[in-house]
């Protein structure tokens, strides 16, 4: 079985096609970075035509470097949602037209559910996994209990992690995107130099907020700044790094915190489940990796995570969550309407309490 998916959410245009033995048949992706960065972050005008230029170029190079042609898949996937969606309409449209034009079924893929569903085509990961998922726009702990099967346990109440960093690399004027410039800035830094709050630790719950943190961090940048313009804050190198360590250090420090609970959660509901997993963008983040890996071995679970590349947006992810559903026979109308929102558990039983289990 061949799928054939497409991403275009966000700044990554990217397609792949991957069949059921978890192969990678082929891939393509095309990284707008460059075109946002004077901007600080995403411009959705920007993003939509970057989509556009690029789409026809990156589908026809992934059937060229696989040697197929599009009559030899047997399903075109695209993310279809949550995302910006003057891009995500341009991913969908593409894909319906390749399914209508060889009439084969289409299938909206959850941009969400392909990162969930990701480290399960790069590992070993069964059913049910306790999952973080950390990106630009998303920070939830689920439980992931099968296809279109989630369990929200815990959600960001504010920013999520991957926006905080990308807001206080802004601050700092470090360019765009933030977790990785920071990542590396960190490695130079002192992560106990600064002393920063860790937002909703005492909260019972397994939710999370970021909003504070980046506050407390920017107050500190105007601790240097004499008329309290950030721009012109006379911050040396070593402070920088400094800040971004114990930044990094406590972002890191909340997400475990939050996950030792919902581990609770998941071992009461779930005793035969053995994994926690890691993805979305932040996922990339090695001292983060490093930190979770710890925790797996502490609590006896087994941890994953989708080598680095497979963590930020890619068309792999949405070829593999499309494999995963077709297989279950989810298929979609060529009428489907491309979802800016789609919460991934919206399907599911409401937990009690709003936003998560108690733990
Ligand atoms: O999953 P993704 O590519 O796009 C969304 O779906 O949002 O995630 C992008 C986010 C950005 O906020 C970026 O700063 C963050 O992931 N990110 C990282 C790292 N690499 C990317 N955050 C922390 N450390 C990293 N190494
Ligand atoms: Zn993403």
């Amino acid at each position: 079985m061949l799928v054939f998916g497409i991403e275009s959410s966000c700044d990554e245009t990217a397609a792949a096609i991957v069949n059921e033995k978890k192969e990678i048949v082929s891939e393509c992706l095309w990284t707008q970075i460059e075109d946002h960065k004077i901007y600080g972050g995403v411009v959705p005008e920007v993003a939509a035509r970057a989509h556009l230029e690029h789409i026809d170029e990156i589908i026809d190079h992934t059937f060229k470097r696989a040697g197929l042609k599009p009559q030899d898949v047997d399903a075109f996937a695209a993310s279809a949602g949550p995302g910006l969606i003057g891009g995500v309409v341009i991913g969908v449209m593409a894909a319906k037209a390749l399914a209508l034009a060889l009439n084969k079924p289409f299938v909206a893929v959850n941009h969400l559910e392909g990162h969930a569903l990701a480290p399960r085509l790069t590992g070993d990961v069964e059913y049910p996994y306790l999952l973080l998922l950390v990106s630009g726009g998303h920070c939830q702990i689920l439980i992931v209990k099968g296809v279109d099967d989630f369990e929200r346990l815990g959600t960001t109440i504010d920013d999520a992690a991957g926006e905080a960093f990308d807001k206080v690399s802004k601050m700092l004027n470090l360019g765009y995107p933030g977790g990785p410039i920071i990542e590396k800035m960190a490695e130079l830094g002192d992560e106990n130099r600064f002393i920063l709050p860790r937002p909703l630790n005492n909260s019972g719950d397994c939710n999370l907020s970021f909003s504070g943190l980046k506050t407390a961090v920017r107050k500190i940048i105007e601790s240097y700044a004499a008329d309290c313009v950030l721009e012109h804050a006379n911050i040396n190198k070593q402070d920088t790094a400094d800040i971004c360590a114990s930044f990094q250090k406590a972002v890191a420090d909340c997400l475990i915190h939050k996950l030792e609970r919902a581990i609770k959660v998941f071992k009461q509901k779930y005793p035969q489940g053995k994994d926690i997993v890691v993805s979305g963008g932040v996922a990339a983040n090695t001292y983060l990796r490093k930190k979770m890996a710890d925790l797996a071995a502490k609590e006896g679970l087994i941890f994953s995570a989708p080598p680095i590349r497979f963590c930020t947006d890619n068309g792999v992810m949405i070829a593999w969550a499309g494999l995963e559903r077709f297989q279950k026979g989810y298929t979609d109308e060529l009428d489907f309407k491309p979802r800016p929102r789609w919460p991934l558990d919206e399907n599911a039983p409401k937990a009690a309490g709003a936003g998560g289990v108690k733990a």
